[in-house]
């Protein structure tokens, strides 16, 4: 225990918990969980829901929220932090079967699609400019753009034909499985915005993906992760259905950091109305123009 307590991961959590904060020693939680999970798990049990960690009280002078502060100047530790079976899932069957048939239904409520809408339109390259390009990964018939919203290609990727199909932004679809082939069919330096709704967490090959959208990124272009606090339990990785909000910022803020070539990520806390509709965070980052 003594080992872990003073971990690299435990040392970097406890920096970046919000003032006052302190990570308990890890306990027997690990289960089936390796150990990232059983310390973001700690992590989790003093910041996420519950009644266990009062917002109230970890909202911090300067009004960042908690997600917020967990990306800010971040020690990340040396060796990947995560384990395989951190990128485990309860159900692992094929997500081809999973996504087979089409779900015309949206996944966050209006007021969180709302407030990621208003994000977009903030930081998206303006409408019709030429020679932009976008790609929504995890796409479905919905990417919640700005309405109106155009550039000569907008690609969706994404599990079910029928879906992106119908989906009006999108200039192209490509359906393919990302935890068999987390290879982007694109050349280097394609793409100026990489958008991904409420889905990293179904990725268990989430650095391999992440350096790719390095690769396909043109310098300086930006990738977009949202994320909210609902999911497909069975089909999410276990490192995520174990902890909460503030971790998860961690862990895709980690995925940038490990995955290399990006500029620090930052958390944007765009929740609407706070415990009234679905919170929506976003972990986001920019293709470093010089990876040398
Ligand atoms: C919760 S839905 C979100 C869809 C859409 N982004 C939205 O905001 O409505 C999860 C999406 O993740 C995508 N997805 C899940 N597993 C995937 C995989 N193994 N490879 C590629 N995409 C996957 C599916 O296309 C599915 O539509």
């Amino acid at each position: 225990m003594a080992a872990i307590a003073s971990s690299p991961l435990l040392l970097q959590l406890n920096r970046a918990l919000p003032r006052g904060f302190r990570l308990p020693s890890p306990s027997s939680r690990r289960l089936f969980l390796g150990f990232g999970a059983s310390l973001l798990g700690q992590l989790g049990l003093m910041a996420s829901g519950g009644g266990r960690f009062s917002a109230a009280s970890a909202w911090p002078q300067q009004g960042l929220s908690p997600v917020e502060q967990v990306l800010k100047n971040v020690d990340w530790p040396e060796e990947f932090p995560f384990k395989a079976e951190d990128f485990s899932r309860f159900a692992e069957s094929s997500d081809s079967s999973f996504y087979s048939e089409p779900r015309f239904v949206t996944h966050i409520d209006d007021p969180a699609i709302a407030a990621l809408t208003k994000y977009y339109s903030k930081v998206f390259p303006p409408s019709n400019t030429p020679g932009v390009s976008l790609l929504d990964l995890c796409s479905s018939w919905v990417s919640h753009y700005p309405p109106g919203y155009k550039q000569d290609r907008i690609v969706g990727m994404g599990m079910n034909e029928e879906e992106l199909k119908r989906n009006p932004i999108l200039t192209e679809y490509i359906v393919q499985d990302l935890n068999v082939n987390p290879k982007l069919p694109f050349p280097d330096d394609s793409f100026d915005v990489i958008t991904n709704v409420v889905s990293v967490d179904y990725l268990t090959k989430p650095i391999e993906v992440f350096k790719e959208m390095q690769r396909i990124l043109k310098p300086g272009g930006q990738a977009i992760m949202s994320f909210s606090n609902r999911m497909f339990w069975t089909k999410a990785i276990s490192i995520w259905t174990s902890t909460g909000d503030v971790e998860h910022a961690w862990i895709v803020g980690a995925y940038f950091h490990y995955a290399g070539g990006f500029e620090p990520p930052v958390a944007v806390d765009i929740s609407p109305n706070p415990g009234r509709s679905d919170p929506m965070y976003i972990i986001c980052s920019r293709k470093k123009f010089n990876t040398a």
